[in-house]
């Protein structure tokens, strides 16, 4: 595996080629979640850079940037376990140059559900990946369900940009118990992590009451807090039911394909997670 730090260490990264390019690009700290995409992504693609880079602009300031997990060294062995051919590890000033200017906004996206409880987030996500995209030159990128609106954002910036990459969303991976894997997860303590199953328990309880033909969109986010509200030590910041791609709030009746997502906070440990709404459960 080939570790890059600068764009002109990168093997594939300086103009069109006739590979297909896979590319990941990761925050670190890999779980099961990450390597699924990885692994999705190795079975498409005949060239597979994955990259590793905290971005400091998509984290509030005061926000948990300095805290983020960071699990290099583990990280380079899995990669190496899942025959990556390419590790893009840049700088900062590699992403960002002295002097930068161009700032990419999303409106109204990034103005809403996880952008409202967090401004400055999407505008950050969308101007590291364009920056990684042009760097790197992917032909597809894989990107988790489990980030939604990071996923909408994305396809956004793709279409409106006119990047010539093909973005690939990947299902959410659970633990056993139903938990969306998440970098995050390490900071719960156990009654932290107990109570945080009552995400994907009512995300779940949600799913099977509109595949048993429950369409109000009010009742559906109801059953989602009915789950969340007994926890004390869980904090809820949303509870959101839109549409996929406008993201607007469903008033009314939903329909498949919408998103039903949840926030929440146990103690300093902010954890997301959603689901689409599908007539059949199993496959979400
Ligand atoms: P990070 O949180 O490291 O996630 C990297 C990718 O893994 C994202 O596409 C995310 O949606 C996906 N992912 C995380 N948990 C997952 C799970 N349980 N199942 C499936 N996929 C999962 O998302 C970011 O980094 C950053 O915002 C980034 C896109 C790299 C830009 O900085």
């Amino acid at each position: 595996m080939n570790i890059a730090k600068l764009k002109t260490d990168l093997k594939f990264g300086t103009g069109p080629n006739d590979l297909t390019h896979g590319f990941v690009p990761t925050m670190g700290a890999l779980h099961d979640g990450h390597k699924e995409l990885i692994r999705t992504a190795r079975a498409d693609c005949e060239f597979l850079t994955v990259s590793i880079f905290v971005n400091p602009t998509q984290f509030a300031p005061g926000g948990d940037f300095l805290e983020y997990p960071r699990t290099i060294e583990q990280d380079i062995a899995a990669l190496r376990d899942l025959r990556v051919d390419q590790l893009y590890v840049p700088t900062e000033d590699e992403i960002y140059p002295e002097g930068t200017m161009v700032n990419i906004t999303l409106e109204p996206i990034e103005y809403i559900l996880e952008g409202a409880q967090r401004p400055g987030h999407f505008s950050g996500v969308a101007n590291v990946v364009l920056r990684l995209f042009n760097i790197v030159q992917p032909t597809r990128a894989y990107f988790g369900d489990k980030d939604a609106q990071q996923l909408i954002v994305i396809r956004k910036l793709v279409t409106d940009l006119h990047l010539p990459v093909e973005i690939i969303g990947c299902p959410t991976v659970r633990d056993k118990d139903g938990m969306a894997l998440s970098s995050r997860n390490i900071f719960l303590d156990t009654e932290e992590r107990v109570q945080a199953k009552s995400i994907s328990r009512g995300l779940f309880a949600a799913q099977d009451a509109f595949s048993s033909g429950e369409l109000s969109s009010y009742f559906l986010r109801d059953v989602v807090r009915k789950e969340l509200e007994p926890n004390n030590l869980l904090f809820t910041e949303y509870v959101s039911l839109c549409r996929p791609d406008s993201m607007d709030e469903v008033i009314g009746e939903c329909e498949e394909g919408d998103i039903l997502s949840v926030a929440v906070r146990l103690d300093s440990t902010r954890l997301i997670d959603n689901i689409c709404l599908r007539n059949r459960p199993e496959s979400n």
